[in-house]
């Protein structure tokens, strides 16, 4: 058996590429040479940093995707996406007199209502996060349903590039999350106690250590930090310190 690696044909950005099958698109780029200083965060699937669109070979789909999650394909014509535009989601969690949670929400993304329901949102999230769904939610006042199901969302903004009624669908969804957590939910006792640690000055101090390291001492630091194991079951892992858990 060959101990070659199968390669693959791709298209990034209008310039053909052959990379190596079984690679997720970032890695596969890097190891050809390209270097991405913006449009990568995380490399987790978290951020949402570094959304695609492309379209695979055997299909007509366009398809949104994580450069650092999802695989290449042969024949997959891939387009980095700088950034959507957007209106930043900010929320004064203070509610008109008379206001509730879901009417506040409805007043803030009064768009919601003229979803058509075209499924476009949900096909394309590259999360796999049932858009249309969540939008409903909203639009029913059922703001627990719209938290849960949009919870995943990493902010990429696929979504509102296939809108036909200009839906701005996460910043919705932000805002139901917030309404909700400030106003539905128990208090978290946990974050109040982060809070006190915030506010105490500890990490400022962490802050100011951090700062008088050198490159490589960072660099150092950043490895030995205390993380999930990749291969940890989900739910079973806990940090050393658990003050706040
Ligand atoms: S819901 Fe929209 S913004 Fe959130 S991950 Fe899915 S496509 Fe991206
Ligand atoms: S793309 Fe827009 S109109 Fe279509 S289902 Fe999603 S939110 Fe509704
Ligand atoms: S780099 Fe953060 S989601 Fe890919």
């Amino acid at each position: 058996m060959s101990g070659l690696a199968t390669v693959v044909n791709i298209g990034f950005d209008g310039t053909a590429y052959q990379v190596t099958a079984g690679r997720t698109i970032l890695v596969a780029l890097e190891e050809v040479g390209l270097r991405f200083v913006r449009g990568v965060g995380c490399r987790g699937g978290v951020c949402g940093a570094c959304t695609v669109l492309y379209r695979l070979q055997d299909s007509h789909q366009l398809r949104a995707g994580l450069m650092c999650q999802d695989e290449v394909h042969d024949g997959m014509e891939i387009l980095a996406l700088p950034y959507i535009p957007q209106k930043k989601a900010i929320h004064k969690l203070q509610l008109p007199e008379g206001n509730s949670p879901e009417y506040q929400v409805l007043s803030l993304y009064p768009e919601v209502n003229n979803c058509v329901m075209c499924g476009e949102c949900s096909r394309l999230c590259p999360v796999g996060i049932d858009v249309m769904g969540y939008v409903g939610m909203i639009k029913r006042g059922d703001l627990r349903a719209a938290a849960q199901h949009s919870f995943t969302c990493v902010q990429c903004q696929a979504c509102v590039l296939r809108c036909p009624s200009s839906i701005s669908q996460p910043n919705a969804a932000l805002a139901a999350r917030r309404f909700h957590g400030r106003y539905r939910e128990a208090v978290a006792d946990h974050l109040g106690k982060a809070l006190e640690k915030l506010e105490s000055g500890y990490y400022r101090s962490l802050f100011r250590k951090v700062r008088r390291l050198s490159a490589v001492e960072f660099q150092a630091l950043y490895q030995r930090r205390e993380r999930e194991p990749d291969d940890a079951p989900p739910g079973t892992w806990l940090p050393e310190d658990r003050s706040l858990i």
